[in-house]
């Protein structure tokens, strides 16, 4: 059996039906028991603040397979598409609600010209990609990865963005070209109809009417790719590009700022402190923040991790929780009043090896169980911090690092995190309520010999009218969790469980077999309370809890 990765998987895995297995896990956890070992607590009275859709964005640059063979398949293409986009990719995308999508880097952004991405497809400039000097590229002929054919451009990706339901987020290049050159793309996408060239070049397009644009990152990784800027470099930069003369358009345009790598709390304490000596923070919306989970060593395999691998990436994807509010604490310092907000627009699980599906697919990474529970504790992390969070974008969308598809030609399949983001998508747009947890924590043999500890349980609940969503992960290998459920300011009337988990964590979905790793759904019993439910080991759960009417 081939993989996306194009990986030998043991026969024996083709005869697994592995829904079926995690649904029997579901079945056993319905009955009330005195064994539970957990508790969890769901404080309805207790509100953190609305989940915002955009916590659930997406993110496509122009590296490897993402745009050409992921994205665009081109008019032309016997591939079913619409308008070059593959179909497929629409359809799967708009059965999550992707909410904004975030374009067209990445390290790539800062080396774009928009203006090479617009106007008849046929004499647009092919350009050198920022990523075609990687080593992974050698002996690669002339792929689009690596001399793009701007083939998507802007009008492409709008469009792209209003077939999947989705905002935009343009991430605007600082480090070669001139605040100018964002004004103008900013004309292109959002002056009205007849009043600029730019808007004259869109309805040329296609498009008379605007876009309307909202989300604008001003240059990515400014610490790095983006210029190897310091801190207060960036700042002056950053006032350059978005104070005084950035036309509006009616639009409550909303800049974003490039934030820290991972733990860097100067490079937000530095940045901050210099905008504020401007009196320019009211023209920053959104903090960009980057974290990458990896594993070392024995887990640096997409799919051959052993039980190290498997908890080190899960205790380094954790690392989102402290992030968050490290960077919330020292942000204060400067906007006491906490009205810029974290903009998480690249998270995601990097792997250091993986087959490829094709050569040109840079960074490719095959996704298992452990990714899918990677997803799964970042977006509980990201709704329990609901009032600090505004948009967190995965990376990436698709071919890409931690992508929730694959696709090659005509082959399509999606991965257990695209599971994992339907079964969250009730998130969106409830108002997220504290939730107390419990569980013996799981304990491993860290990297020489040292002893680790993660949780025993973790998750996020959230509230729409009379329906709660509590969303669960269990990272126990081997050991299911029995967890009393207590929602305290309200009754439970029904609840239905879905759960996501696998025969074995190194299952994947493949273009032969693309259902290996697929949800569960089934009712659960609730006579007597608390309720009682079991959490299968290594699993994303979702309780859908209908309550009671209150009085
Ligand atoms: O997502 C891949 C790369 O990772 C992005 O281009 C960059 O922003 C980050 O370092």
């Amino acid at each position: 059996m081939a993989t996306p990765s194009g990986r030998a998987l043991p026969t024996r895995r083709e005869f697994v039906a592995t829904t079926a297995a995690a649904g029997l896990v579901l079945l056993g956890g319905r009955r009330r028991s005195r064994l539970a070992d957990s508790r969890i607590e769901v404080l309805l009275d207790e509100p953190i603040g609305t989940v915002a859709p955009e916590l659930y964005g997406h993110f496509v640059e122009h590296l490897g397979g993402v745009v050409y063979d992921g994205v665009w398949v081109g008019e032309g293409s016997k591939v079913a598409n619409v308008g070059g986009v593959r179909r497929a990719l629409v359809d799967a995308l708009r059965a999550i609600h992707p909410s904004v999508v975030r374009w067209p880097g990445g390290c790539f952004a800062d080396s774009y010209d928009w203006r090479d991405g617009v106007g008849p497809r046929a004499r647009r400039p092919r350009r050198t990609n920022f990523w075609a000097d990687d080593a992974a590229f050698r002996g690669l002929g002339l792929v689009p990865a690596k001399y793009d054919p701007n083939e998507f451009g802007t009008t492409e990706f709008l469009r792209f963005c209003r077939l999947a339901g989705a905002q935009p987020y343009l991430a605007v290049n600082v480090r070669s070209l001139a605040a100018r050159a964002f004004v103008e793309w900013l004309e292109y996408c959002n002056s009205p109809a007849g009043s600029t060239t730019g808007a004259e070049l869109r309805a040329a397009a296609g498009d008379r009417e605007p876009f309307g644009v909202r989300y604008w990152g001003i240059g990515n990784e400014a610490w790095g790719c983006g210029g190897n800027f310091r801190p207060e470099e960036y700042a002056a930069e950053y006032r350059r590009f978005v104070t005084w003369a950035v036309p509006r358009y009616g639009v409550d345009l909303a800049f974003i700022g490039s934030g820290p790598n991972g733990g860097d709390v100067e490079w937000t304490r530095r940045f901050f402190e210099a905008l504020a000596e401007r009196r320019s923070l009211d023209r920053l919306w959104g903090w960009a923040l980057h974290h990458y989970s990896s594993a070392d060593d024995a887990g640096a395999d997409a799919v051959a991790f052993d039980e190290r691998g498997w908890y080190d990436l899960l205790a380094s994807a954790d690392r989102m929780e402290s992030l968050i509010t490290a960077h919330w604490q020292v942000m204060r310092q400067a906007d006491r009043e906490h009205r810029v907000k974290l903009a998480v627009d690249e998270w995601g699980a990097w792997h250091r090896t993986a087959p490829l599906v094709d050569p040109s697919h840079l960074f490719e990474s095959q996704s298992t169980m452990r990714d899918a529970v990677v997803a799964g504790l970042t977006l509980d992390t990201f709704n329990r911090h609901a009032d600090k969070v505004a948009m967190a974008n995965v990376a990436q969308l698709v071919n890409c690092i931690h992508s929730l598809f694959f696709a090659h030609g005509d082959q399509f399949v999606v991965t257990p995190s695209y599971h994992v983001f339907a079964m969250y998508a009730s998130h969106q747009g409830a108002r997220a309520v504290r939730t107390v947890w419990a569980a013996p924590r799981v304990s491993w043999t860290g990297k020489q010999g040292t002893a680790q500890e993660l949780w025993g349980l973790a998750g996020s609940a959230s509230l729409r009218d009379r329906r709660l969503s509590l969303t669960v992960t269990n990272p126990a290998l081997a050991a299911p969790r029995e967890a009393e459920i207590v929602v305290r300011g309200g009754a439970i009337a029904s609840v239905r469980a879905t759960t996501l988990a696998a025969r074995s964590v190194h299952d994947v979905n493949s273009f032969e077999h693309p259902n290996v790793v697929t949800p569960a759904a089934a009712d659960v019993a609730t006579r007597g309370s608390p309720l009682v439910y079991s959490f299968a080991p290594a699993s994303v759960t979702k309780l859908e809890i209908t309550l009671e009417a209150r009085d």
